[in-house]
């Protein structure tokens, strides 16, 4: 890690230049903090699971078609991606009511919307990423109409395949935030899915009881924050056999 030359880090990730021109390192820290920053903490093994998390996640994704940034997991923390331009948007996508959207329209939360609704936010944390429109998107210029249609069909498209993935194996896919990039190939550009899919940025609860299984327990006080994040990963059949012992071994498997 040290001779690599580092090109940003954010809140649960730090980005390296790739071995390649056009990639990039994506490193899985343990740390965790709330969207405005007022609680901080790190969740011992997060990084290693959401690394693992990801990359199962995105690789299925791929086998239907989605065009995604991973490459492939190079080590317990670290995943090769293709580097690309971010678009400066959360779109957030919900199946079911909770967190700013329960709070905002006073929906209760675990209310089955009566149909998947999606959401912008402009990335900018001095704004706190604030919930914009279409309108907003395209008269400022941070995604053309193209694009925008490209980003929700897609948003779509991986909405219904990990609803259907995550019941598989007992999990309600509550709402989760993606992020795209641009990828240019000669003078050709198209978008593909980027950032990650964890239980950092999905809400996920067991399809029976209800219980949080994501970063809400840690957000909300919850406690066993490392556990819900290894169950998710133990019903995907990826934690590894020794359990978290496991995630605080070598991070360097080359
Ligand atoms: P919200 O209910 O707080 O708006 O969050 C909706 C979903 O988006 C939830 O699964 C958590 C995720 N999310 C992020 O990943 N990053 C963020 O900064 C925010 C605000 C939400």
């Amino acid at each position: 890690m040290a001779r690599r030359r580092q090109l940003y880090e954010g809140k649960a990730k730090i980005l390296f230049e790739g071995p390649e021109p056009g990639t990039l390192v994506q490193y899985f820290k343990d740390d965790a903090s709330t969207a405005n920053g007022t609680k901080k903490g790190t969740i011992t093994g997060k990084g290693v699971l959401n690394n693992r998390i990801s990359e199962y996640l995105m690789s299925r994704l791929a086998e239907i078609g989605i065009p995604t940034h991973f490459v492939r997991r190079l080590n317990m923390r670290e995943q090769l991606i293709r580097e690309v331009e971010i678009v400066p948007l959360s779109m957030v996508v919900r199946n079911v009511a909770a967190g700013s959207l329960s709070t905002r329209l006073g929906i209760a939360e675990g209310t089955r919307l009566p149909r998947s609704i999606i959401e912008y936010y402009f990335k900018n944390e001095a704004l706190n990423d604030p919930l914009v429109s279409e309108e907003h998107i395209t008269a400022f210029g941070w995604a053309g109409t193209a694009d925008l249609d490209d980003m929700v069909a897609l948003a779509l498209r991986i909405n219904d395949f990990l609803m259907g993935l995550l019941l598989g194996v007992g999990i309600t896919l509550v709402d989760f935030k993606l992020e795209f990039g641009r990828l240019w190939e000669n003078d050709e550009m198209r978008i593909i899915l980027a950032d990650e899919i964890s239980p950092d940025n999905c809400r996920l609860w067991d399809s029976k009881t209800n219980e949080k299984m994501d970063k809400d327990r840690f957000r909300r006080d919850l406690g066993k924050v490392e556990e819900g994040y290894q169950e998710v990963a133990r019903r995907l059949g990826i934690l590894p056999e020794a359990g978290t012992r496991d995630l605080k071994g070598p991070e360097t498997m080359q």
